[in-house]
């Protein structure tokens, strides 16, 4: 057992905590936000992640919260910094959370201390972290500094931090403390060790998301293709996820990636590329694939319906994926801002989500059934299970119109066509 203190209280910070007090760490979770403490000690979590709610109850005799970081790092052996790392305007990334973090825990270090960085940071941002340290007169025999990024999918996050298919640990190169330490904090989760530079940690992060959101960039291309020729790209990608070497996750077409990653992390990984006079064809091409793929839909709509400024159109899901609340740069939400500025009637509904701003021409309602009455089309902008087991042939008796857009190509078209509706996906023949 270790004594660890979280900095930060958001998805990646409060699941790591949990995680933590659940392998029978002492954890102290500090945020500057004291409303959110003081909730979270009241038992209330501020976002939706299935079980995470249930892991903090579970633990509160090893798991605290608290506004006092120099009380918590004082106490803590290791130090994980879980802060965010929003993008800027141009697209770099915004380190002043983790440079204040860096600022506040220097007065506290009085002994030994390993500071892990789990937040997203570009590359060489943790040689300046030690550096930085160095400079503050903190001896280097009190600390060491290792990435260790989170491979955390929202909506599954508790089980792929207990499950994860590796554990990244990036160590300065005279660092021999460090993996025994690691180690032990997680000797209860079984998962290979990839041990690299901090420098080689940080790449693997980036190069991981980028991939990624290449997979699903490279498979809304293909729907695009599949259009023109009259082929279900379902059946595409099923047909080659089959071969090892190119799996089958990643490639279900539909309204792009969206949430607080990918987008971010991809123009991050443009811009540290460019720093370096290198230009990253692949890395640009992905993101206008995604920037352009609402476009694809919102061309559907009008070929479907001329008239399409005076339509009710029903959007179902507003979060960037299911199973969140999260509305980070959802490709659901950019739709609906397309839909509002052409002045259709937007009616948009989500199990769990809210939308993030006003809209003109947009209401969001509580429930389905408010949603479809009288609608003309039906977009599915969220993959939600609840939205591939609705009941079409009722569906259809509150509609006005007849249309479906799958906007994440998941469900079930003979299912629609014998229920009288029409089913429009993109790249589904
Ligand atoms: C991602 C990474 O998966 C995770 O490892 C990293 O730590 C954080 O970023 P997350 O943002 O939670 O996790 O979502 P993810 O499930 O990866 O989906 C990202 C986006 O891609 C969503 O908008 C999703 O709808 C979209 N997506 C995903 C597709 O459009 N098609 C797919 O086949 C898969």
């Amino acid at each position: 057992m270790v004594n660890i203190c979280v900095i930060g209280a958001g998805y990646v910070g409060l699941t790591t905590a949990a995680v933590l007090a659940e392998l029978g760490h002492e954890v102290c979770c500090i945020d500057k936000d004291q409303n959110k403490i003081t909730e979270l000690n009241n038992g209330k979590i501020p976002i939706y992640e299935p079980g995470l709610s249930e892991f903090i109850a579970k633990n509160t005799n090893r798991l605290s919260f608290n506004t006092n970081l120099e009380e918590g790092v004082k106490k803590a052996s290791i130090i994980f910094i879980c802060v965010g790392t929003p993008s800027l305007a141009d697209g770099k990334t915004n380190l002043s959370y983790v440079d204040a973090v860096i600022n506040e825990i220097a007065p506290c270090i009085h002994s030994y201390k390993t500071i892990i960085t789990k937040s997203t940071v570009p590359i060489g941002t943790n040689e300046q972290i030690y550096e930085k340290l160095l400079a503050k007169k903190i001896s280097p025999e009190l600390f060491n500094i290792v990435s260790n990024p989170e491979f955390l999918r929202e909506g599954s996050a508790i089980y792929d931090m207990l499950h994860p298919d590796k554990i990244v640990v990036g160590l300065r190169q005279d660092d021999t403390q460090s993996l025994p330490i690691i180690q032990e904090m997680y000797s209860r989760i079984q998962a290979p060790y990839i041990v690299t530079s901090l420098n080689g940690a940080e790449m693997i992060k980036y190069a991981s998301n980028a991939f990624l959101a290449t997979k699903i960039s490279f498979i809304n291309e293909i729907a695009r293709i599949c259009e023109a020729f009259h082929i279900d790209v379902n059946d595409v990608s099923k047909g080659i996820g089959l071969d090892p070497r190119i799996g089958p996750h990643f490639l279900q077409a539909g309204l792009g990636y969206g949430g607080s990653c990918f987008p971010k992390d991809v123009k991050s990984l443009e811009q540290i590329a460019l720093s370096k006079q290198i230009h990253p064809l692949i890395l640009q091409a992905v993101q206008t694939v995604n920037d352009t793929q609402i476009d694809v839909y919102i061309h559907k709509l009008k070929t479907l319906f001329p008239d399409l400024h005076t339509k009710k159109i029903a959007v179902l899901g507003i979060a960037f994926k299911p199973n969140t609340d999260d509305t980070r740069d959802s490709p659901a939400e950019r739709l609906i801002s397309r839909l509002s500025q052409l002045t259709c009637d937007v009616c948009a509904y989500d199990p769990k989500a809210k939308l993030s701003h006003d809209q003109h021409h947009v209401r969001q309602v509580n429930s389905l059934d408010e949603a479809i009455k009288g609608a003309d089309c039906v977009v599915i902008a969220t993959d939600w299970d609840e939205f591939k087991q609705l009941d079409w042939t009722e569906i259809k008796k509150q509609m006005n119109g007849t249309i479906i857009v799958d906007g994440r190509n998941c469900l079930n078209r003979k299912e629609i066509e014998q229920c009288g509706l029409r089913y429009v996906g993109v790249g589904r023949g």
